[in-house]
């Protein structure tokens, strides 16, 4: 017999969860909100520049006086708050990175005015010395290689810096062996306890870092990050980076990129007794409004999927480029559709 109830579909129905908006909505294993997602900015030295970024639609580079432009509607939405990226003036960058270290540089100049005007706004900051050096690397250089235990005291000088200027947190995105526990020692001695670190545990050597760094113009003027940056054949070895971290004292620990290595996220949380963010990267974005400007896919339905996946691989916070994007799509409620008035 054909039809109801017959055994052959079986006496489990999964479907009858996924009935009606308002089932599917009761049951979902996953939330994802505005406060959850993090808004990365660029900005740079100088006076009334809002400069559009080529390679990353909707992104600007901004010069201090003009944030507040971009932050207030971040604000309105709800986003959990903006991290840095920051720029030296033109012709600044020489072989140690020293504009990093400048109290007048545009990252701290823009952690006192945000802190000012909007103190209830989590705010961190990028360290690294990539967009300061001239060789483009993150670290110091001796020839061709990158030293280590050298590159340390920059870094802690710089977090800081960002810390001193009141950021909430610092995110140091070098991948210089114990960075962490350097920085964490270095805020300390300054009386900056109160300062967290966003470590970025597992930072892959990536392809997908290309619209960012024609961004920030800080690809490298000789090989690559590989020496330094993981292999993105490992999995394991993200594991021993992260409990690394979290024995130098990372408060948070950040999976980078996020889309393709969404196993890493997963195993980190598990094994982290932390908050696990992932960075939705440049060349992530990119593909995104590239893929919906060529009419292949939805941008809305895309950008909303791949950020829930983020979510239920276990990240706590998602940084991304399209946090205004999705704070619309949320708002609006995109799992169900339009509520339609009550009758009466
Ligand atoms: C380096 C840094 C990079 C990104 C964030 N910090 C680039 C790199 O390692 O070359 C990439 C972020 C993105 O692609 O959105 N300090």
């Amino acid at each position: 017999m054909e039809g109801r109830g017959s055994w052959q579909v079986g006496l489990q129905r999964p479907r009858r969860l996924r009935a009606t908006a308002a089932m599917r909505d009761l049951a979902a294993e996953t939330d994802l909100t505005a406060a959850r997602l993090l808004q990365p900015l660029f900005v740079v030295p100088g006076q009334g520049v809002r400069r559009p970024i080529g390679s990353l639609r909707g992104q600007d580079h901004l010069s201090v006086d003009r944030l507040p432009e971009v932050v207030e509607p971040l604000l309105e939405a709800g986003v959990g708050g903006v991290v840095l990226f920051g720029q030296p003036p033109a012709g600044a960058k020489d072989a140690e990175g020293n504009a990093a270290l400048d109290p007048d540089g545009a990252v701290p100049r823009a952690v006192r005015l945000l802190k000012e005007r909007y103190p209830e706004m989590w705010v961190a900051t990028d360290v690294c010395l990539d967009p300061y050096t001239s060789h483009g690397h993150c670290g110091l250089v001796d020839g061709e290689r990158i030293l280590n235990d050298e590159t340390l005291p920059r870094l802690a000088r710089m977090a800081v810096l960002h810390a001193q200027a009141g950021a909430d947190a610092v995110a140091p995105s070098d991948m210089m062996d114990g960075r962490v526990g350097a920085i964490r020692t270095a805020l300390d001695a300054a009386g900056l306890t109160d300062t967290a670190i966003l470590a970025y545990t597992a930072k892959y050597a990536s392809s997908l870092y290309a619209p960012f760094r024609e961004a920030e113009d800080s690809a490298p003027a000789f090989g690559d990050r590989r020496s330094y940056q993981m292999d993105p054949r490992n999995g394991r070895e993200a594991l021993r980076e992260a409990l690394l971290d979290m024995a130098e004292g990372a408060d948070m620990l950040m999976v980078k990129p996020a889309g393709p290595y969404l196993d890493i996220v997963a195993r980190v949380a598990a094994a982290a007794d932390r908050p696990v963010f992932a960075y939705q990267v440049s060349g992530e974005y990119a593909m995104l409004v590239a893929a919906s400007e060529a009419g292949l896919i939805d941008y809305d339905a895309a950008l909303l999927e791949s950020a829930v996946g983020i979510r239920r691989a276990g990240a706590a916070a998602i940084l991304t480029y399209a946090c205004l994007d999705l704070a619309r799509l949320l708002e609006r409620g995109r799992w169900r559709p339009a509520r339609p008035p009550l009758a009466r």
